[in-house]
């Protein structure tokens, strides 16, 4: 791995993925606490440094370092000196200074949170947390997901707990933008370690020039992969990354790969319907499906929490590395 910092899922292995997830496990039971705090870091200070627009991440992971004692920096873009023009470098020193622990980076360019723990890594001892660079990675996003899956399946499914591990031979559609996406970059690589087969959904333009090495099969049909998932993972169309037009509209971007009423009856019935939000309603998925029994997508949402306990507590609190 990547020395102290989580950047991205390859950092981590199956046994880091594996042993996180555990311990998330355990900081579930402390959010159905009265007082949903322990005091594992106290005294640490995690800085939530977003230079992009998040609402659910940037408050998962405040709330994670919150619940474990954290003191929390707010760092936010649009009003900071770098509208003074001072650099990305400078800004992150100057936080630094006042003496962080860990710095959680969101960033529009992919690799900057690397870049971020270079810097860190000349004056000290603060890791840094990957929380969505450009289409690079999320790994925060994908540890949630597989505990998601692992834990809903193993709650709704007798055939879940006969698995060896909740991931095995499980078959997982991630459906639509996989080309400006992180979340598939890093979806893919943890499903993938704990044993899932990935089909990609998406029409050629929303794929990335190259699929040499990714360990996924690929498709254009989604109602042929629909009744064969046991998880259909829907991906918003990333506007924001865009910088041609990628579908002819969105009126036929649903028609051909949306996830409308009638084709979620394809679906089995132990299937699972996830979205990393935000949600636009009408375009990938159904307003119905969304709220439809089988999705899980508000549970992805309060599971982050555990998660990134989980994350920030292993960096910070035991002073073990994640993973190997
Ligand atoms: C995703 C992101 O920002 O990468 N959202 C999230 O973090 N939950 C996906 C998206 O923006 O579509």
């Amino acid at each position: 791995m990547s020395g102290r910092h989580l950047l991205g899922v390859a950092d981590l292995g199956t046994e880091g993925i594996d042993e996180l997830l555990r311990l998330a496990d355990t900081f579930v039971e402390v959010g159905r606490r009265p007082i949903p705090r322990v005091a594992a870091l106290r005294g640490k200070t995690v800085v939530s440094a977003f230079f992009e627009s998040s609402t659910r991440t940037r408050l998962s992971f405040e709330t994670a370092a919150k619940r474990l004692s954290a003191d929390v920096m707010t760092f936010t873009s649009s009003s900071s000196s770098l509208n003074k023009g001072e650099s990305l470098r400078d800004t992150v020193l100057t936080i630094e200074a006042m003496g962080a622990d860990a710095f959680v980076v969101r960033h529009s360019c992919a690799g900057v949170p690397s870049q971020v723990a270079g810097w860190l890594g000349e004056v000290g001892e603060a890791v840094v947390v990957n929380a969505g660079d450009g289409a690079h990675e999320h790994p925060t996003q994908a540890l949630l997901d597989c505990f998601t899956i692992t834990r809903e399946r193993r709650a709704r499914f007798a055939s879940a707990a006969t698995r060896p591990r909740a991931l095995e031979g499980l078959h997982i559609a991630i459906v639509g933008d996989i080309r400006h996406s992180r979340v598939a970059r890093s979806d893919v690589l943890a499903f993938n370690a704990l044993g899932a087969e990935v089909t990609l959904v998406a029409p050629p333009t929303l794929l990335p020039p190259s699929l040499e090495g990714w360990p996924v099969a690929l498709s254009h049909d989604l109602e042929a992969v629909l009744p064969k998932c046991d998880v259909a993972y829907l991906l918003r169309l990333q506007n924001e990354r865009m910088t041609e037009q990628f579908v002819p509209s969105l009126h036929e971007y649903t028609a051909t790969y949306g996830l409308t009423a009638s084709r979620a009856r394809l679906l089995g019935p132990e299937t699972l319907v996830m979205h990393p939000g935000p949600v636009r309603r009408g375009i990938e998925i159904a307003a119905e499906v969304a709220d439809s029994p089988r999705s899980v997508i508000t549970t992805q949402v309060a599971n982050g929490v555990a998660v990134r306990m989980a994350v920030l507590y292993h960096l910070l609190g035991s002073g073990a590395p994640v993973g190997a």
